[in-house]
């Protein structure tokens, strides 16, 4: 009762998410026949809550649709099916006039930067444009003290991004997206792009200000070890469904998919520089033609002769922790 009510609300509801992409016709087979059309099923029904101040991360491999969700909570795609909802969108909901929305921070830096504005201008604008701030005076102010944030300085208002390295470029970003101070930030792959060194800068950076600001984000990454550094729950995706969520420390001690435990024995380790990893072996099957049953089946060391046709129910080990399984107290046994 207690907890409950100390839960934070949520400030995100996605149902039952479908976004697929058409991608035209197939070649004509006969002169009385069309090709078929082609549609790729990027998002296969995801079902997520996040709550106010949390990190939610989506962790899995490259395609699998992480981008596509973060462009549909975004507002850049609209959903073939499903529903996305905030909290925000609800009039009577308290609060409702301060959330302003969702802002993205992307892999490449130069994706939200213009090359040609000094990085003042770029970051006024989002304030310009919500008229957040009185005048140029003000912005310009409100900018330094932001950048400050970012570990820049005021100074740097009057330089252009290329005269700024990749990960300062990337807090500069990060400073843009604050700017508005979001209701809901949604980072997509945002240190991919750095070297290894600058990453865990810029990765404490945006811990540091997620706690201090309270921010809510959707946190999405490949990398296993940059999700376990930052993350307080994590969706686990596979061809385009989560397979398992849970808080980090359920999916670090108590991975319960066989794809998550295969994700994390798959993190280099720098203590044991001889310990081979294990390399995930196998490729995920085609979201343009997903299989029948559960899609991770044919790599799975588990599978049965019902995994390949039919759906994995949802089995629940804990009101935060599921995973989409047909044999989880199998899988389990096996760790
Ligand atoms: N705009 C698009 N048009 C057609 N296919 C797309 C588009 N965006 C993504 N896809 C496809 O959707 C799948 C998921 O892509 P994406 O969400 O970018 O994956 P991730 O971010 O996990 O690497 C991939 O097969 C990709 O090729
Ligand atoms: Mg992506």
């Amino acid at each position: 009762m207690m907890s409950e009510m100390l839960t934070p609300p949520d400030i995100l509801h996605v149902r039952d998410l479908h976004i697929r992409f058409h991608l035209g016709r197939e070649k004509r087979t006969s002169l009385l026949r069309r090709g078929a059309m082609r549609t790729l099923h990027a998002v296969r029904g995801i079902n997520l809550d996040i709550r106010q101040g949390e990190t939610f991360s989506i962790v899995g491999e490259s395609g699998c649709g992480k981008s596509t969700i973060a462009r549909a909570l975004a507002g850049l795609y609209t959903p073939t099916a499903g529903s996305i909802h905030f909290a925000w969108q609800d009039a009577a909901q308290p609060g409702a006039a301060t959330q302003q929305g969702a802002q993205m921070i992307f892999q490449d830096p130069y994706a939200s930067l213009n090359p040609r504005w000094r990085v003042g201008r770029s970051l006024a604008e989002p304030l310009v444009l919500s008229k957040k701030v009185g005048n140029t005076r003000q912005a310009r102010e409100y900018c330094g003290q932001l950048l400050e944030q970012v570990g820049l300085s005021a100074g740097d208002l009057d330089r252009y991004p290329h005269e700024f390295s990749g990960g300062q470029r990337q807090r500069i970003s990060i400073a843009r997206a604050l700017a508005t101070q979001p209701g809901f930030l949604i980072c997509d792959e945002p240190t991919s792009a750095l070297d290894v060194s600058v990453q865990a800068q810029v990765l404490n950076l945006m811990r540091n200000l997620q706690k201090a600001h309270g921010l809510t984000t959707l946190f999405i990454s490949h990398n296993m070890a940059v999700i376990a550094h930052v993350s307080d729950r994590i969706g686990v995706m596979y061809l385009g469904r989560i397979v398992e969520q849970g808080t980090v420390e359920e999916i670090f001690s108590r991975p319960s998919h066989p794809y998550t435990r295969l994700l994390i024995a798959a993190i280099p380790q720098f203590d044991q520089p001889g310990n081979e990893r294990e390399p995930i072996v196998g490729e995920a099957p085609s979201p343009m033609n997903p299989p029948a049953g559960c899609a991770f089946a044919a790599r799975c060391p588990h599978s049965q002769t019902v995994c390949c046709s039919t759906e994995p129910p949802l089995h629940r080990f804990s009101h935060s922790h599921q995973i989409e399984c047909h044999f989880p107290e199998r899988v389990r046994a096996a760790i």
